[in-house]
């Protein structure tokens, strides 16, 4: 039996969270020989909550979970973690500025960060879900100056995976067949999923569409809005799926892609124009615990305009926090 794996996984009463770790605890996320020990965090105030959902897990009996801890202090659910998971965020509530949300959450994931960086696995991958994710992302990656900055990414894939089923069902063919898909950019309605160098069974997925109008007006719209039509159809804001993308997310990353592109958010190299830094939607592939970015590829007009715009709002986000990252 292998040793288990320290999982922290933050916001774990929340929606997403009761959609998660039942996954990773029957080994979804990193594989089914895999045992893990889930150290789960949360506020004061859902302690209960968490209680709660820890004695649903015992009543699963997953051979391999290993142990868990529950908290509220994240240098006691971060110690030694090797996989965190952030979901836990402040929402918008009624009447708060966009301002007052990013400063809100920009506090929580400074805490978190520097909490990583004093008691987590030296190689600890951390994705962070929680919104905004990418600017969350990018201060808690600035909190730890002591771990790799290429271990700090962003949840992207659930823009992916809603992007490969728009193809999938405009083209008439499987999901699993689409390869070379890509989202660039922020979580967030600005994100651009491409589909240039995409291929289904080998043949290029712009030449079976054919059709730039459909790109431009439907299907990143739709990709883009999907989040809201979920909100409004539903009533609550998308769980599943985004508990889905995160276990694609991490089980990729901690167990290669075999060639096949994914997205990820990860601290750009400078690379197609990002700068160095901003936490950014890429194409990547995996392989033996690391991520490589895909590269080369050509940027047209159309991309960079999308590129450019998805970047200008990340760099606002980026300028509403600054104060606290001096
Ligand atoms: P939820 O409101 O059901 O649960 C959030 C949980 O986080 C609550 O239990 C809350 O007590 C906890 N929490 C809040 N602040 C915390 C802190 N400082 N430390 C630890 N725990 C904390 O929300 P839900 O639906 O689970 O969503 C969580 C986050 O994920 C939201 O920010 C949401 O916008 C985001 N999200 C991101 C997606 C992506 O693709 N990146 C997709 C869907 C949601």
């Amino acid at each position: 039996m292998k040793n288990p794996v320290r999982v922290a996984v933050t916001g774990a009463a929340g929606q997403i969270g009761y959609a998660l770790l039942f996954r990773i605890a029957s080994g979804e996320m990193l594989g089914k020989d895999q045992p893990v020990i889930l150290q789960l965090l949360d506020l004061p105030q859902a302690q209960n909550a968490v209680k709660g959902v820890m004695m649903e897990l015992q009543d699963c009996a997953f051979p391999l979970l290993a142990g868990m801890t529950a908290s509220d202090d994240p240098e006691v659910a971060f110690k030694d973690a090797q996989v965190a998971i952030l979901v836990g965020a402040r929402p918008r509530s009624k009447g708060m500025e966009r301002a007052d949300l990013l400063q809100a959450n920009a506090q929580i994931f400074t805490v978190q960060g520097a909490a990583l960086n004093k008691v987590a696995d030296r190689n600890v991958k951390v994705l962070v879900v929680g919104n905004p994710a990418n600017t969350n992302a990018y201060i808690a990656m600035k909190s730890a100056p002591d771990l790799p900055a290429k271990n700090f990414t962003a949840m992207l894939r659930l823009d992916h995976n809603r992007a490969a089923s728009q193809i999938a069902e405009k083209t008439g063919k499987a999901v699993a067949d689409i390869e070379k898909l890509c989202v660039w950019g922020n979580h967030s309605p600005t994100m651009y999923a491409d589909y240039r160098f995409a291929t289904i069974n080998g043949q290029s997925v712009k030449d079976m569409i054919n059709d730039q109008q459909w790109n431009a007006e439907v299907f990143l719209p739709t990709v883009g809005k999907r989040g809201a039509a979920i909100i409004e159809a539903r009533g609550l804001s998308s769980a599943a799926s985004a508990a889905n993308a995160a276990i694609d997310h991490i089980r990729d990353w901690w167990l290669g892609t075999n060639g096949k592109w994914v997205t990820m958010g990860i601290p750009s190299d400078g690379s197609y124009g990002i700068p160095e830094g901003t936490v950014f939607g890429f194409p990547v592939t995996c392989e033996n615990g690391e991520y490589q970015l895909v590269r080369g590829l050509e940027i047209d007009e159309f991309s960079r305009e999308r590129i450019n715009a998805t970047l200008q709002e990340l760099e606002d986000e980026k300028a509403g926090v600054a104060d606290l990252l001096k």
